[in-house]
């Protein structure tokens, strides 16, 4: 939603597909809807269903490929169900815009997490680390974005791969499977307890969404230096942040208490990552300009605007 609402506003007509199958997304497409009554068209369809992702991808300019199932937790319950969404899925948008919009740009949401557990790893993480996919989710995503970087080879088509770190911003429907930073503010904010997987100590560099939009929209620039290359993305080493930080800033910038308690960690958790973005700097020059604090002061603000179920 915030990838539309950009692109919205900087005067292109947004395509918007979703199955709505994420908690909260029906709010989200409410209020898109009403920000951008004529330029975002929502077209309700699920990214298994290739006759309906070719009608939606035919003849556009270019495509955002975040559509995904986008937990651990789920995949480690449900592979062939992951497998089908994020592996299928992903094929299903590389062939639609083979065959009906071969001079679009492709940008994938592809994740950190293509480069496995980084045990002991304490620089920040350039692209030629290699790759190390653990549990199904790691595996169907990092497939998925081998073959988007493939589909530039083998067929020319034009594609980016950003391998996300954490990304969190306004918007955003958090759980205690995925959207951690948004499970959190929402969590405390409404008072209820946390659980937190491990000691708490777990490191991530954290990058607001709108920093990210800026990101898309250079990605996939007409004839501009993005095309067939794979970059790290996330808030770089000044916004890496551990998880008992960022409950701290939350708490700092909300005025409420957090409650929580440690439980086992959980499988694939990274216990470090940090992008290297010197990467995706030089070549666009992008860099985060949104700082943690700034970023989380202002999702808190729209999450005490917002009721979450
Ligand atoms: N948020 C992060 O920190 C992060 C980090 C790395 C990568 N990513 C990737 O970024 C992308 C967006 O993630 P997000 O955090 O915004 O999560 P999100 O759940 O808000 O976005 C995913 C969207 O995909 C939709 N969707 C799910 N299954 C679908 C299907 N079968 N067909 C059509 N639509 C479907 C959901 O309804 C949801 O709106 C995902 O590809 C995710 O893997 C996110």
């Amino acid at each position: 939603m915030n990838a539309a609402d950009h692109f919205a506003k900087q005067g292109w007509q947004v395509r918007l597909f979703d199955n709505l199958s994420r908690a909260g997304s029906d709010q989200n497409l409410v209020w898109i809807g009403a920000q951008h009554p004529s330029s975002v068209d929502f077209r309700g369809g699920d990214v298994r269903d290739s006759d309906v992702v070719t009608e939606a991808v035919r003849g556009v300019d270019a495509v955002l490929h975040l559509a995904a199932q986008v937990a651990v937790t789920t995949s480690l319950a449900d592979p062939l169900g992951d497998f089908a969404i994020n592996l299928t899925g992903t094929l299903h948008v590389l062939e639609a815009v083979r065959r009906g919009a071969p001079e679009a740009t492709v940008v994938f949401a592809s994740t950190n997490k293509v480069y496995g557990e980084l045990e002991d790893l304490d620089r920040a993480v350039t692209e030629d680390q290699p790759l190390d996919f653990r549990t199904p989710y790691g595996c169907s995503k990092g497939a998925a974005d081998q073959y988007v970087h493939d589909y530039g080879r083998s067929f020319g088509l034009r594609t980016v791969v950003l391998r996300q770190s954490c990304i969190y911003g306004r918007h955003q429907n958090g759980s205690e499977d995925q959207g951690w930073v948004a499970h959190f503010v929402h969590s405390i904010l409404a008072g209820r307890p946390l659980t937190i997987y491990g000691d708490g100590h777990q490191v991530r560099d954290l990058l607001d969404a709108r920093d990210l939009c800026r990101l898309y929209e250079l990605a996939v620039e007409p004839g501009g230096p993005a095309a067939g290359q794979v970059f790290n993305v996330g808030g770089g080493p000044s916004n890496a942040r551990d998880l008992l930080q960022v409950i701290a800033a939350i708490e700092d910038a909300s005025g409420r208490k957090a409650e929580y308690e440690f439980a086992e960690v959980r499988p694939g958790d990274q216990r470090r990552y940090v992008s290297d973005l010197a990467s995706v700097t030089s070549a666009l020059n992008w860099r985060p300009e949104i700082d943690v604090d700034a970023g989380l002061a202002d999702m808190i603000a729209w999450a005490r605007s917002v009721v979450v179920t």
